[in-house]
């Protein structure tokens, strides 16, 4: 009988035959050391999606989905990880291991909360009343941020001090080391047993909707300190991808005022709920996602969403991303608003959802800004805060000074191009194309035909393709993919310790893949071989599906650096090492360059000029429906 969870899905997945479970769904035919069929969790004429029998995974090369055989029967019927192994346990005649019944189990889960509330509580007693060196410089450092007492209070933020064991020490009496554990709070050391996660950071605790304390998101004190944040990762009861910063205090307010502001981190929300603007909340130091989105129109009802992100180019990316990602999540229920209608009264339900952006020039992130200039003006930005359609042309034209040659404008077009193409009413589209071929000085009725011509091209290529060239990996993100996958190249001659020395310290960034990186650390102590290596990855993040197509994007990516010479095999992790760090070089250099451009800038002019045109189109609409 297997003794462990680990050790029965270890005993499933050996019985199991990727071919044969995947062919109960999906017609396979043989290519070469693959079987190819069509993608069953996408729609698609020509077959993307392969099956490598050899690693027991699949993967589909147009939407990206991959795994292994559990983790198919999991998506393709919909059911979670405990149904799905009790069912192939009572199929191949194997017991479930006896303590597997306390596994998930409430009661497990109601201990963790309560060690996480135990340890808020800890540190933020230890912030307010610790009278040391190290701990009245904190609590310098927080006030001049603009951290009260008063907010550290109410959002219990703490101090996790140097010392290795002490929230150990006093928690070990009324917890057991699993419970500790699996929620987060210690780690096991090599030697050392166990060790406080979170030393030397000031800590601040995350709760879910309903106010448990689930996780903590942990601040470097020092500025060489790295990470700067250090995150609780996915446990029993904390889900990055499903839970909002902020929420359980924002909750009441979002659904008041019907609206939500979406930010980037921990202390943007924290100062603009302390200062009046409460329906603010972030991501936990991760990308949004569908899911995040889905618990948000629980409270919204119009679902009119606030982007306030930093103002230099990679908040303007984030802004763009988590755009498209709300539009996609509400596209089935009709056309994002895009428009300002004065000359009717408008119901709230009209449309899929409105997303403003709330980008005022001053303060590089709305903490900053509210605490420099004040939360009246902020909220003043929010009344005005343009919408999405508004805000892309306003900062696509900003750029209008740098364009000197012909080429240059051509090129700005085409970025141009697709933002336009997206109006959905050709009374406007008409009069934002007016408006840009003025701004930028070029033929209007040329600007026109590039819209409509370029639009009948897209609609050919298929809506994938189109998703997958508009996923733009970075470089940065490329590399750090490339350098974790070399972990997983089969034959390899070198052993996981040498890679690991190869690589050294550098610094992943991707929160997925820093994930992935410790988890493959912590494999790499206990299997023999690569083989054993993802099997075990997979069943490390069973409940994880974004986590598992990473891992099959990853092992695709190891294929090619197969049958490669032991020269080839250690330049290619210099390569890519090196441009993680070029990259990060460049976003200090980026990060600079905006400080110095925000200094002079004096942009508002293109959205003066979209203020008149507004009252334009009102009267051309109003005028229509005069006549209609
Ligand atoms: P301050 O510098 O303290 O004002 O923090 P910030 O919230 O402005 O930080 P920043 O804009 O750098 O990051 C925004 C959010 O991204 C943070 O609140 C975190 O959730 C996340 N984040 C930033 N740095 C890291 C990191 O090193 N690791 C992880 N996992 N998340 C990070
Ligand atoms: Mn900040």
């Amino acid at each position: 009988m297997a003794k462990t969870i680990e050790e029965l899905v270890q005993q499933i997945k050996e019985r199991l035959n990727i071919v044969d479970v995947v062919s109960e769904k999906v017609i396979l035919k043989k290519n070469g050391n693959h079987y190819w069929g069509l993608c069953p969790f996408h729609k698609e004429k020509t077959p993307s999606f392969s099956v490598n029998p050899r690693l027991g995974i699949y993967k589909c090369f147009g939407c990206g989905e991959g795994g292994d055989a559990l983790s198919f029967i999991m998506k393709t019927e919909n059911r979670d990880f405990m149904d799905v192994i009790t069912e192939l346990a009572e199929r191949f005649g194997l017991e479930m291991p006896a303590r597997i019944h306390k596994e998930g189990s409430k009661e497990l889960k109601d201990q963790m909360m309560s060690a996480c509330q135990k340890a808020a509580e800890y540190y933020n007693t230890y912030l307010l009343q610790d009278k040391s060196p190290d701990t009245l410089k904190v609590m310098e450092y927080l006030s001049n941020r603009g951290i009260t007492k008063d907010i550290i209070q109410k959002y219990s933020i703490g101090l996790a001090s140097k010392a290795p064991t002490k929230l150990y020490e006093l928690l070990k009496a009324k917890f057991s080391d699993e419970v500790l554990e699996k929620a987060g709070l210690i780690v096991q050391s090599r030697n050392q047993g166990y060790l406080d996660r979170f030393r030397h950071r000031i800590t601040i605790p995350i709760q879910n909707e309903f106010g448990d304390y689930v996780a903590f998101g942990a601040r470097a004190i020092d500025s060489d300190q790295s990470p700067k944040y250090l995150n609780s990762s996915d446990s029993l009861i904390y889900n990055k991808s499903k839970l909002l910063f902020g929420l359980y205090t924002a909750k009441d307010t979002i659904k008041e005022d019907d609206c939500v502001i979406l930010m980037e981190g921990y202390f943007d929300v924290i100062s603009a709920q302390a200062h009046g603007i409460t329906n603010a909340v972030a991501t936990c130091g991760t990308s949004l996602t569908a899911e995040h989105i889905r618990l948000l129109s629980r409270y919204l009802k119009s679902r009119k969403i606030y982007l306030s992100f930093d103002t230099d180019s990679a908040g303007q990316k984030a802004t763009n991303r988590n755009a498209e990602l709300i539009k996609e999540a509400f596209q089935g229920l009709g056309n994002i608003k895009q428009f300002d209608e004065s000359y009717i009264s408008t119901s709230d339900d009209r449309y899929a959802c409105e997303i403003r952006v709330i980008a005022p020039p001053e303060g590089k992130d709305p903490d900053e800004f509210i605490r420099s200039v004040g939360a009246e003006s902020y909220k003043e930005y929010m009344k005005n805060a343009p919408l999405l359609i508004d805000f892309q042309v306003n900062s696509l034209l900003s750029h209008k000074k740098e364009l000197k040659t012909p080429i240059d404008k051509t090129r700005f077009i085409k970025e141009l191009i697709p933002v336009l193409q997206e109006i959905n009413n050709e009374i406007i589209q008409s009069e934002y194309i007016k408006m840009v071929a003025g701004a930028l000085d070029i033929n209007e009725d040329a600007l026109y035909r590039e819209i409509k011509k370029s639009k009948s091209l897209e609609t050919i290529a298929s809506p994938e393709i189109n998703r997958i060239v508009k996923k733009n990996v970075s470089i940065s993100e490329k590399a750090q993919k490339n350098l974790l996958s070399v972990f997983l190249v089969p034959d390899s001659h070198f052993t996981f310790q040498q890679i690991n020395e190869m690589i050294g310290d550098t610094q992943f960034t991707d929160e997925m893949l820093i994930i992935v990186k410790s988890t493959i650390d912590k494999l790499t102590n206990s299997v023999n071989n690569v083989k054993e290596l993802i099997e075990n990855l997979y069943t490390a993040f069973l409940d994880n599906p974004e986590i598992q197509n990473l891992i099959t994007d990853l092992i695709s990516i190891s294929e090619t650096f197969n049958n490669l010479d032991d020269r080839d095999f250690q330049n290619i992790i210099r390569e890519n090492i090196n441009k993680i760090i070029q990259c990060q070089k460049d976003e200090e250099k980026e990060k600079m360059r905006n400080l110095y451009n925000s200094a002079n800038d004096n942009e508002t002019e293109a959205l003066k000029i979209q203020m008149q045109l507004r009252d334009k189109i009102n009267k051309r609409l109003k005028l229509e429906k005069m006549n209609d």
